[in-house]
């Protein structure tokens, strides 16, 4: 699967761009603002029905317009795929596939799959528990779509239970007949997300510390991951019926997939307590690249690898350990960006790898067609 072209009209600074990347290997490059990660943050808009920056659609419209379309044609096992994604103020979003909506856009996410590695990943290890199982819940929604029906209607009861909860202290009256039947849907939808969280740790880790080796190869340090769940000791109806009286005391649900812990380990303690930077940069990225990994195992479709300022946050060992996987064609698609460009022109020479290169400037793109690192 990769992406044949790519349309936009009103998208952050983009007024009207329409381009035809490589099959495989794309650079943006430009200065500081241009808008090289809009692009990237449009192709994760056709993946995902939103974007990786900013939740807010109506931000994503271009300052003074009222709408925006996303348009990406894709080739897939041969055949041409259209997505298309577009957002009027005050209207819904709309999601089709070959001119046909979407009723639900869980049945969207995970056809056209996207890893992106950017900056802002350091938030995983830094961040709070909520991240790193967006990640986990991320990859899970891509290789299962039952796994975010779940995970969607799990966080909207969670939510109407939570509020029902600061409405009974407000009141002072308990309606232990609502909060069961919201324990019955929260216990079936948990469950699975439960389920589904224990097996993939059983083959993420593995394959994991693999991928640690091979972008870190002289290094001596025993990385690991940890899944922690109230659900491990006791089925989650059980947990919500005995946690009910300090539920309505704290007016929240206390126990749940909602408190899943996932750690990350280094020589057995936090990885941010003891990771130095480089070890932490290793970290993610092997876990990106374990990401890719999976979701090419578990769909057989390699998805569209977005790196993002990747260059700036590896250094040269570590470039070269990545773009020896890259030049061995070990991705599908990739998207690169980087401020600068005589590096990146560097780095792809050095590699001997050959890329389809555009300059963004302002919201404009130009090409000189193809590149030639070699
Ligand atoms: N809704 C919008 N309307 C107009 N411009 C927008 C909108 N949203 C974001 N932008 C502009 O997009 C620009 C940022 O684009 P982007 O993040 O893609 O830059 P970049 O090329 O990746 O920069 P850097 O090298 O610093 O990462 C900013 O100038 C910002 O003002
Ligand atoms: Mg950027």
């Amino acid at each position: 699967m990769f992406l044949k072209a790519l349309r936009l009209y009103n998208f952050k600074n983009y007024r009207e761009v329409d381009f035809i990347p490589d099959p495989k290997l794309n650079c943006f490059l430009g200065k500081n603002g241009s808008g090289k990660t809009n692009l990237l943050d449009a192709i994760h808009y056709l993946a995902f029905t939103k974007s990786a920056i900013n939740p807010a659609d109506a931000q994503n419209i271009r300052s003074g317009e009222m709408q925006f379309m996303i348009k990406g044609f894709f080739s897939v096992a041969g055949k041409e795929k259209e997505v298309m994604c577009s957002f009027q103020s005050g209207l819904k979003k709309v999601v089709k596939e070959d001119n046909q909506d979407y009723v639900k856009f869980s049945n969207h996410v995970g056809k056209y799959p996207v890893v992106l590695i950017t900056p802002q990943d350091i938030e995983l290890i830094w961040g709070g528990g909520e991240l790193r199982r967006k990640f986990f819940d991320t990859l899970l929604s891509q290789i299962d779509a039952h796994y975010l029906e779940n995970l969607i209607s799990y966080n909207h009861h969670l939510k109407q239970r939570n509020s029902a909860l600061r409405r009974f202290a407000e009141t002072g009256s308990t309606d232990y007949q609502l909060l069961e039947s919201y324990d019955v849907i929260l216990a079936k939808t948990g469950t699975y997300i439960h389920s589904r969280r224990t097996e993939l740790m059983k083959e993420f880790i593995p394959l994991f510390k693999l991928h640690y080796r091979l972008i870190a190869p002289e290094s001596a340090e025993s990385v690991d991951i940890q899944y922690r769940s109230e659900l491990d000791r006791q089925p989650l109806l059980n947990l919500l019926k005995n946690s009910i009286h300090r539920d309505i005391l704290l007016q929240r649900t206390s126990v749940g997939v909602h408190r899943d812990e996932f750690s990350f380990v280094m020589d057995g303690n936090e990885l941010n307590k003891v990771g130095s930077q480089g070890q932490q940069k290793s970290f993610l990225i092997s876990l990106k690249l374990c990401e890719f990994e999976v979701i090419a195992k578990e769909k057989a479709i390699k998805p569209i690898l977005l790196l993002d300022d990747i260059f700036d946050k590896l250094d040269d060992i570590r470039i070269g350990h990545l773009m020896k996987l890259v030049a061995e064609g070990r991705f599908g698609q990739i998207f690169i960006t980087d401020a600068r460009e005589d590096r990146s022109m560097q780095i792809l020479h050095e590699s001997n790898l050959a890329a389809k290169v555009f300059f963004v400037e302002n919201g404009n793109l130009k090409t000189n067609g193809e590149n030639s690192g070699r």
